[in-house]
């Protein structure tokens, strides 16, 4: 067996009243890729992060590459994330940074040459299909080219653990398709350990050794991509088959206040500033290039 490089034991969150997730435990080996698949709201951003170490569980452990988040100074906790390659729900870029150093910023952390950057944001741009886009600005580009620019970035570092939180929605399928290969090339010829969050059940029975179905923050039902196909649960057969559930339904005709449980019922805080990610939209070139000249596209108009 592989080297377990994350763990999670026994995790439970809450905001205020809103349970969020419910004793999670899972184990992810070197070089797997895991798909965790679950309906919206259910936890699975929140698990996420509570992985990369950007919120605390109430309960429970996480363990990444044999080390915990929860025993960390802020620096250290910045510096162990830097071995795991994170990609938003949302882009998360720079507005005022071009796409190139959007996805060279940690390099530009580490004060590597300008030359060195270029090169290595290139590849992993043209990985991305957008190696023509690095001169131009995060407004200039689609939502899907932004997210794919947000995969770049995970990527410059060569990390040897990326974590997904939707990398296909909201994409067309061939670019979907691009970003499943990408996804299985990194896993055949790097070894890298992947763990994608996706409501995208074709793309995870494509990219998958794993699958972990959430519901309502707890694990409802996991195996490989064939155990799940033939699960005679009936919720999973409905996720799979990707029915709506009479829940949902209801759910969407705004009648969930009757439905049980917490997603229902709890009173909902709203989400704490403190608690998101700190991925500030606007920086100055200068604070990544201080040599570099200031330009009138430093913080640009959004149009
Ligand atoms: N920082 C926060 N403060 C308060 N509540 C939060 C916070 N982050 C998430 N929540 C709540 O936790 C629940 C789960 O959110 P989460 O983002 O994990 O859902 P999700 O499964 O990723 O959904 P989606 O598929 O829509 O992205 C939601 O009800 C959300 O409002
Ligand atoms: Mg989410």
């Amino acid at each position: 067996m592989s080297e377990c490089v994350i763990s999670v034991e026994g995790v439970s969150k809450s905001f205020g009243a809103l349970h969020v997730l419910k004793n999670v435990s899972l184990d992810i080996y070197r070089g797997q890729t895991v798909c965790i698949l679950g309906r919206s709201g259910t936890g699975k951003s929140v698990l996420l992060k509570c992985i990369i170490g950007l919120l605390d569980p109430d309960q429970g452990t996480v363990t990444v590459l044999g080390k915990r988040f929860a025993t960390m100074t802020e620096a250290q906790r910045l510096q162990h994330r830097r071995q795991l390659g994170y990609v938003f729900q949302g882009a998360a870029l720079f507005d005022s940074l071009t796409v190139g150093e959007n996805v060279g910023f940690s390099l530009y952390q580490d004060r590597v040459s300008d030359d060195t950057i270029r090169q290595r944001v290139t590849k992993r741009l043209e990985m991305v299909g957008l190696g023509h886009a690095i001169d131009k600005y995060p407004r200039e580009l689609s939502g899907g080219m932004q997210k794919r620019v947000g995969l770049a970035r995970a990527l410059v570092q060569e990390p040897a653990i990326i974590l997904y939180d939707e990398p296909t929605s909201g994409l067309d399928p061939l670019t979907t398709d691009i970003i499943n290969q990408l996804v299985l090339r990194l896993r055949s010829q790097l070894q890298v350990t992947s763990l994608v969050v996706t409501h995208d059940i074709r793309s995870a029975f494509t990219i998958a050794d794993h699958i972990i179905i959430l519901d309502q923050g707890r694990i409802l039902a996991q195996g490989s991509p064939e155990e799940i196909q033939n699960s005679d649960l009936p919720w999973v057969q409905h996720f799979v088959s990707g029915r709506a559930l009479e829940t949902e339904l209801l759910d969407s005709l705004g009648t969930s206040s009757y439905l049980p449980g917490p997603t229902a019922t709890a009173a909902v805080s709203p989400p704490s500033p403190a608690l998101e990610p700190r991925h500030p939209t606007a920086i100055r070139r200068q604070a990544i290039r201080p040599n570099a000249p200031s330009d009138d596209n430093d913080n640009p108009p959004q149009a």
